[in-house]
């Protein structure tokens, strides 16, 4: 028998299996959300590419749909605006444009079972003429699934450029544009599917993409599931990487605290599969911070009541992104938790006591740490000895005093031992 089960199991004994269709169509909705609705662009390509693929030999329309659901993962830190810009001395002139190929692909080649994918996001700005990015490949060198996903990427620029024009004078666009980009069968594949009927429409309404991107889990992924903790860990922690983004100075974040709440989680003498579903919580527990203005997020300076109670609600929604993906509902629970006070003066629901979720209550410790010995743009970061004076006086209101007690010695110890943070003044 294997002394080391690769599974994890939830606490209720059950195997965790989180379909991976559904965590990246998830991880699409991160990447693509915007204060007010608009046709999402990772979705967008993603319907369009997977369809596309299945007419194209060597392109697997899997792959090619789970990369074109996180495709510009590399371009978080340039800007959130997705639709590039088509004129390559432009793009020539902004480093990080030219990068986030690469950039993206390695952070998803980091995954299991994301490997096909990583080398689509490598090469999906590649043109068969070479004229594309970061690495001038030509012709048959760019794959033929990293081609359709370039073909998609240009119908989606057309449109967000064009608004939404009739299909005629819009597939004469596309057939102009991707001239150069990708080789003629995989345009004249696109442009084919382009043209099926209803189709095209369908592509115009964030609803109608959303219905598309559903159909293509159900018949593309209905029997891809991540189940080991490896894999399970590593498609979470692209959410934590989406998170930590914004603002810069949260880099690395949500990966500290999932380091020490591991660390606390055990010293509380949980077993291991609970431990483990509160180091996934951990990665996951910014994630309503998304939806917060970066002008709240960077501001030089505390936040009033009003904005601070704005923030609140703004990032209460971290259980709306995780509820699409089965498997994660007890995950989702401790995560959204962890804004809970023990004296129920926290939020979103003002859980007292024991009523918050152990793993919460660890979270919560872990997190203020973290975030009291990093720098904000409004203070520079507090010593540990500091940061463990503030956690001590809120033991018994803010937080949990058992979890403060066994946490404040494994945070000395671990001062040594941290990431580096980052430098950004
Ligand atoms: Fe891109
Ligand atoms: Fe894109
Ligand atoms: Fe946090």
């Amino acid at each position: 028998m294997d002394p080391f089960p690769a599974s994890p199991l939830g606490s209720a004994g059950t195997e965790v299996h989180l379909n991976r269709g559904e965590v990246l169509a998830a991880l699409s909705r991160v990447l693509d959300y915007r204060p007010s609705p608009e046709v999402p662009h990772h979705g967008r390509v993603a319907a369009l590419a997977s369809r596309t693929a299945s007419r194209v030999p060597g392109a697997d329309p899997r792959d090619t749909f789970y990369a074109g659901l996180i495709h510009d993962i590399g371009l978080l830190d340039e800007q959130p605006d997705y639709s590039h810009p088509a004129n390559l001395v432009e793009q020539a002139n902004r480093p990080l444009m030219r990068s986030h190929p690469l950039t993206g692909a390695q952070l998803v080649g980091t995954v299991p079972g994301l490997y096909a994918v990583a080398e689509i996001i490598l090469n999906h700005h590649e043109w068969t003429n070479g004229h594309g990015y970061p690495r001038g490949k030509v012709g048959s060198e760019i794959s033929p699934a990293a081609q359709v996903l370039r073909f998609a990427d240009t119908c989606d620029f057309i449109l967000r450029e064009q608004g939404s024009p009739e299909l005629l004078p819009f597939l004469d666009a596309v057939r102009n544009r991707t001239a150069g980009q990708v080789s003629p069968p995989v345009a004249d594949a696109g442009t084919d599917v382009l043209g099926e009927s209803g189709f095209y429409a369908q592509l115009l309404t964030d609803e109608d993409v959303e219905s598309i991107v559903q159909s293509r889990i159900r018949r593309l992924a209905a029997d891809d599931f991540a189940t080991t903790e490896a894999e399970i860990t590593g498609l979470l922690e692209l959410f934590a990487h989406v998170t930590d983004a914004h603002p810069a100075d949260k880099i690395g974040h949500s990966r500290r605290v999932a380091n020490l709440t591991v660390i606390v989680a055990m010293a509380l003498g949980m077993s291991p599969q609970d431990t483990v579903n509160v180091k996934w919580a951990a990665l996951l527990h910014d994630l309503g911070t998304i939806t917060v203005p970066k002008s709240l997020i960077d501001e030089p300076r505390q936040l009033t009541a009003e904005e601070l109670t704005e923030v609140r609600r703004l990032t209460g929604c971290t259980h709306e992104f995780l509820a699409p993906m089965s498997g994660l509902e007890e995950v989702a629970a401790i995560a959204g938790s962890h804004s809970e006070a023990f004296d129920g003066s926290g939020y979103p629901q003002g859980l007292t006591g024991y009523e918050i979720p152990l793993g919460s209550r660890i979270i919560a410790v872990c997190d203020t740490y973290d975030a009291l010995t990093s720098r904000r743009p409004y203070r520079a970061a507090r010593d540990t000895s500091l940061a463990i004076d503030i956690l001590v006086r809120g033991s018994g209101s803010i937080f949990d005093p058992d979890v403060v007690a066994v946490a404040v010695p494994v945070f000395l110890i671990s001062q040594n031992s941290e990431e580096p943070r980052p430098t950004r003044v």
